[in-house]
């Protein structure tokens, strides 16, 4: 290509980039600096040579590469592969702009620039990026599901466990109704179980082969796609290929399923550093999950948890931040979407290190259920008198006025509801018999909630069973 009069400026770092051949001028060293993505799009090294062993068959099987050609190349790539395992590969800084041409450059390298300058024919950067990033994150978020899946199986286990026992509910962090213990980490475990299930629909959509789809407009030697996206493990392909070089829907996706679960994550670990606190005292955490102070020696700190609820403001940012990146970008490839990157690889680190992390505490934490119990106020029972009356046929408005009487008499005396005597309770209300003791009673209180979803032990029990059946994808 004709080089543009009065540019050329001696030694040019442009001149060894693969698309040094229009351009004679220098690059500002802050510019390659700002430019490059070799220092983490690097993290896609075996995705990219496996995208470039499948190019090269499927250029193969069109007579664009002999057979001897594609062997060397496939030979090469086995050897850059290994460098790259064995964290020998040598970056060549200022030359290796990414992971697509520093992969094309040591090729070249070892088998001779005749050959390896063939691979590229027909192919953009554009397609070879959005191909590794979906491979490489269709296996990461393989591995999170297993993940998320173990997590589960800590709570189901731990909630057929402890069934037993009882502890305050909250609504607005103030006492409200007896609960299971159980009951409160299947209300985290099942939102944790849909989140597998939207887990598992957003693989899909990631798992589509954009290979094939040229810079923007397609391939013009008739590439077989289905074959190379059947070589690497692809359910589909995408079918528009401007679409398929600027999509970057799937990493947006996964971040927002990530944050979801996050979110989650972060209000499930609040709960327990909460409930971990000397006022609470319901559960402790293994010295494996906390800190101490480096000032107080008595203190022992809920820092994973923290770090989990920290960590969720993260994650979302991450994702907000792409959107905003993307919004306003025309059509098809611009240099934008090199920022989907590091977000991709930071998110997807952070939360798959998050379950790992939630899996540990929940499965070493030690509960307390003397200290749930002794949380427990007979007023958390305000409602169960007001169901008693509702069961002599008083309707409710009434009763829950009745049983309001009850609380703010108890209140009168400095007396605990449950210690009124009989003759006090029937002072509000005649209809109150001998048998209303039997209302106070956590243990009964649990099991009247026996409806689906309450907290009863059939319920609880029912729940765990339908979180089995989430997590094996039923
Ligand atoms: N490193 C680039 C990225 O991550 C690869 C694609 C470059 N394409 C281009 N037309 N400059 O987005």
């Amino acid at each position: 290509m004709a080089s543009k009069q009065g540019e050329s400026k001696g030694s040019a770092p442009g001149k060894n980039m693969l698309w040094g051949g229009r351009f004679t001028g220098g690059l500002d060293p802050l510019m390659v600096a700002y430019n490059e993505s070799i220092y983490y799009d690097r993290a896609f090294y075996a995705q990219d040579i496996a995208g470039s062993i499948a190019w090269a068959r499927a250029n193969k099987n069109r007579g664009i590469l002999t057979s001897d050609e594609f062997s060397a190349i496939e030979k090469g790539f086995a050897q850059v592969r290994e460098e790259w395992a064995t964290n020998t590969f040598e970056i060549k800084p200022g030359v290796d702009e990414d992971i697509h041409t520093a992969n094309e450059r040591r090729l070249g390298e070892i088998i001779g620039t005749g050959i390896a300058g063939k691979l590229h024919t027909g192919r953009s950067r554009n397609e070879q990026i959005a191909t590794d990033m979906r491979l490489w994150l269709h296996e990461e978020l393989r591995k999170i599901e297993g993940h998320l899946a173990n997590l589960l199986k800590v709570v189901a286990a731990r909630a057929e466990q402890e069934i037993e026992h009882v502890m305050p509910g909250y609504t607005h962090l103030q006492r409200a109704q007896p609960i299971r213990w159980s009951h409160w980490m299947l209300s985290y475990g099942l939102a944790f179980a849909t989140d597998l299930q939207r887990l598992r629909e957003v693989v899909k959509r990631v798992n589509r082969s954009p290979l094939g789809c040229g810079a923007l407009a397609g391939n013009p030697f008739d590439i077989d796609r289905d074959a190379m996206a059947k070589e690497l493990g692809f359910d589909e392909l995408i079918y528009n290929s401007m679409a398929g070089v600027a999509d970057r829907d799937f990493v947006v996706e996964t971040m927002q399923w990530g944050s979801t679960l996050m979110l989650h994550m972060s209000r499930w670990a609040e709960d327990l550093i909460v409930y971990s606190s000397a006022e609470f005292g319901f559960v402790k955490l293994a010295d494996a999950y906390s800190t101490g102070s480096s000032l107080m020696p008595q203190k022992k700190n809920p820092d994973s948890l923290e770090l989990l609820r920290g960590k969720s403001g993260r994650a979302f940012g991450h994702m907000a931040g792409l959107m905003m990146t993307i919004k306003g970008i025309p059509s098809t490839y611009n240099k934008d979407l090199q920022e989907s990157v590091e977000p991709l690889l930071d998110h997807v680190k952070t939360v798959g290190d998050s379950i790992q992390i939630a899996t540990g505490v929940l499965s070493t934490l030690v509960i307390q259920p003397d200290k749930m119990l002794a949380a427990l106020t007979p007023d958390m029972l305000a409602t169960d008198l007001a169901d008693y009356l509702v069961r002599k046929g008083v309707p409710f408005r009434e009763t829950h006025h009745i049983s309001g009487q009850v609380v703010a008499l108890a209140e009168k005396e400095k007396t605990p509801m449950d210690q009124l005597t009989f003759e006090q309770l029937q002072s509000v209300d005649k209809r109150f018999d001998k048998d209303i003791e039997e209302t106070f009673d956590y243990q009964k209180s649990v099991e009247m909630r026996s409806a689906k979803g309450g907290t009863s032990k059939s319920s609880v029990e029912e729940q765990v069973k339908v979180l089995k059946k989430m997590l094996e994808g039923q």
